[in-house]
């Protein structure tokens, strides 16, 4: 079932989602070649405690961090650790907070230093993928819509679209129904209605669509090692254009 948000739950999910917006936006000044990983975290937790939030990942399902972090070839729930940033490597960042019981979810890949062309032509469409995919996330459209255009996008490139994981509702939980796939048929699945919030996440590959959990049991991996890329936002579907709660307003 697809939960409907009230106004009142709706103050806390905008809070969260903002806090998440303010840790990404803070975050894109300290990546860098010569950090590692776990200062980013270190970085992520400290500012979304100083925000009034609660990092949402650490403890869900045993996580143990505040943010994943997936460089290069690592498509999603990296584990921050003792990893160095090196220049042309990217660095997908994906953090949650919990304010008052409700989440926000977002994520984005970002550049270390200098990245090739090929990379940063991959970071630019999955971003354009993300922008598609919420254009279509309006009352009376269908969740197969905003699937399709983010496949569609990927295809205008030849990028693989990771069929494995899945965007979701949020809300009062970090994953609530629909599950929302990355690739689908325009005006499939169910109807979009006024108070959904649904954390859309589109993950594109330039090698092969497959993926592997490495022995962390965390870290997941294209299974060829091409390099992947990550962007994700927490939607609210409304009478008009979606509103983007995860938007970093500067
Ligand atoms: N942001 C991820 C998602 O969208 C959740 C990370 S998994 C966690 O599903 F364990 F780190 F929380
Ligand atoms: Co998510």
């Amino acid at each position: 079932m697809i939960r409907i948000k009230t106004e009142k739950e709706l103050v806390h999910i905008r809070a969260a989602c903002s806090v998440v917006a303010k840790v990404l936006s803070s975050l894109k000044g300290e990546i860098k070649p010569g950090i590692t990983t776990r200062e980013l975290d270190a970085f992520a937790e400290k500012q979304i405690v100083t925000l009034g939030a609660l990092p949402a990942f650490k403890g869900y399902r045993g996580y143990k961090h505040a943010t994943c972090l997936s460089v290069n070839e690592e498509v999603v729930h990296g584990i921050p650790g003792n990893k160095v940033l090196k220049d042309g490597d990217i660095i997908g960042v994906d953090a949650g907070a919990i304010v008052a019981g409700f989440y926000g979810d977002a994520a984005i890949t970002f550049p270390v230093g200098k990245i090739d062309k090929k990379t940063e032509k991959l970071l630019r469409a999955t971003k354009k993928a993300l922008s598609l995919a919420i254009r279509q996330a309006r009352a009376g459209k269908y969740l197969g819509d905003v699937s399709a255009a983010i496949e569609q996008h990927a295809l205008k490139f030849g990028y693989r679209v990771v069929r494995d994981l899945y965007g979701h509702g949020i809300g009062s939980d970090l994953h609530e129904d629909p599950l929302i796939p990355n690739f689908g048929k325009a005006g499939q699945g169910p109807q979009l209605k006024k108070g959904m919030v649904l954390a859309i996440e589109p993950m594109f590959n330039l090698g092969g669509y497959k993926i592997e959990t490495l022995k962390d049991g965390w870290t997941v991996v294209t299974a060829d090692r091409s390099l992947s890329a990550h962007f994700e936002h927490t939607i609210l579907i409304t009478d008009g254009d979606p509103e983007i709660l995860t938007e970093i307003k500067d």
